[in-house]
Parts: structure tokens; sequence; C-alpha cells
């Protein structure tokens, strides 16, 4: 497919071997898709999910061989709750399983497990398995996994004002004094740097509530490609394509 929109996957793939690799720190995702996917072939949603699951455990490998620290992806918005609550109760489940499956690789790869959202909105049950695991992973500090679970960036920089007005109401806090910097602190991980590129699959073009306050500068990259065939290939295209970009951060360089 060709468009301007969307670049050539073959194209792009060609041209990494010229491009000096320019290779983000932090990349976030939002992968999308999962349900057309499943559907385009008759199958239940869920099987989507799995299949996303999949595709997520592959780019995490991909994110080891290119030596990207950070990667970070929205398993679940603070939104999807309103879907059924079969589809609700399979991604719970799916997320337990995941964690127990990929545990054994995380270890190996010094991958440490971290999530941001509301963590009390999770069932008890996956809240006491992404403890253990973000517990026993604490100590990696090479690789990061981050997954945003019942997360809503809006709800984020709530809970930061919150926590500054707090301070301030305390006397602890001149507000002529609060910068832009005061506001990072108060987000939910403030010493992960913000995402360098944010991928979109399923080609939506929408930020859905995500890190609204962190992408500020990050470059843009939407595929047409449904999450779960979004593999190794796809994501070298989508870094070969951010190898190319110039970051301006306003000046005029
Ligand atoms: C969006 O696809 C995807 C989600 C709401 C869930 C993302 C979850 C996974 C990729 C599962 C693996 C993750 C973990 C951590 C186990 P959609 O259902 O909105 O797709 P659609 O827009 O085609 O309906």
């Amino acid at each position: 497919m060709e468009s301007d929109v969307f670049p050539d996957l073959g194209k792009v793939a060609e041209n990494m071997s010229d491009e000096k690799q320019n290779m983000p720190h932090h990349v976030a995702i939002i992968m999308d898709g999962n349900g057309r996917w499943a559907k385009a072939r008759g199958w239940p949603r869920l099987k989507g999910h799995q299949e996303g699951a999949n595709s997520l455990r592959a780019i995490l490998r991909a994110c080891r061989d290119h030596g990207i620290k950070y990667l970070t992806v929205y398993a679940f918005s603070s939104e999807n709750w309103v879907r059924p609550k079969s589809e609700v109760s399979g991604l719970m489940n799916l997320l337990k399983t995941f964690l127990r499956k990929q545990e054994h690789e995380l270890h190996e790869n010094k991958v440490r497990l971290r999530m941001i959202g509301r963590m009390a909105d999770l069932p008890a049950a996956v809240q006491q398995e992404l403890e253990r695991v973000m517990a026993a992973t604490a100590h990696y500090t090479e690789h990061h996994l981050i997954l945003a679970l019942s997360y809503g960036s809006r709800t984020e920089i709530t809970e930061a004002c919150r926590a500054i007005a707090r301070e301030v109401k305390a006397g602890q806090l001149d507000p002529e004094k609060i910068t832009e910097q005061t506001v990072a602190q108060q987000l939910y991980l403030p010493d992960v740097p913000d995402p360098d590129l944010l991928i979109r699959t399923s080609g939506e073009m929408r930020i859905s509530n995500f890190l609204l306050w962190q992408i500020s500068y990050s470059e843009l990259y939407v595929t047409p490609v449904f999450w779960p065939d979004f593999r190794e290939q796809e994501f070298a295209a989508a870094l070969a394509d951010y190898a190319k970009r110039h970051r301006r951060f306003g000046d005029i360089k």
C-alpha cells in the first residue's frame, strides 16, 4: 500500500541499511486493531488479544536486540472498562498469563517490569501478580517494560495537580515556583525519559488519552498494520523511519 500518510514498508526497510541508525531510547506504542484482526478472520475478539500478546513478546525481544531501553505499551485504558464483561475479564486473565509466561524471559534479558495507571482498579489477582513480578525484576536497569493499565493521561495529570495543590496548601511550595519540572516530577514514573517515538497500529490518527504530557516532542509513526501482525519487520521499518527524522524541539536548526 502506498500513500502519503502510510509509508511503503518495503521501501522503508530497504532504506534501513543506508541510514545511520539513530535509535530511540524510549518507544511508546498504542497497540490497536486486535478486535478487527480477529473479526477479519471470523474469530472471537479475545483471539486477537492473544495474538496481540505474542506481538508484545516479539517487540520486547526486538527492543533488546536494538538496545532500546524503555518500551511503554497501552495495554488497557481507563476507558476500556466499559467493554463487555467477558472481554474485560478475558484481557485480565490474559495479562495474568502473560506475566507468568514472560517472567523467565524478563529475567533472562534483565528487563524491569513497571506499570503506569490506577493499580487499585485492577482485580486483586492481577495486582498480586504484577506486584510480584515488578518486585522480582526491580533491580534490573538495562531495559524497562512499562505496562499502561487502567491508564488515562488526564487522570495522571489531574492526580499530579492534586499532589502539587496539597504541597501548596501545606505551605511547602510557593505557587510562583511551580515549573514544568514540578509537574513532571508528580507523574507516575518521573525517572523515565519522555518517549522519542510513539507508534500507533491499525491506522487510527488519535492519541486516545495516552501520555499527553510526555509525548509533547515525540515523533509519531502510524501504520495501517493491525497490532497482532506488527512484528520485528514492521518495528524495524518504524525505527528506520524514525532514524530519518530531524528533531528540532522548536529550534530552527
Ligand atoms: C486495542 O485493540 C487493544 C487493547 C484494548 C488491548 C491491548 C492488549 C493486548 C495487545 C494484549 C496483550 C497485552 C498484555 C499486557 C497481555 P482493540 O480491541 O481496540 O481493537 P479494535 O480497535 O480493532 O477493536
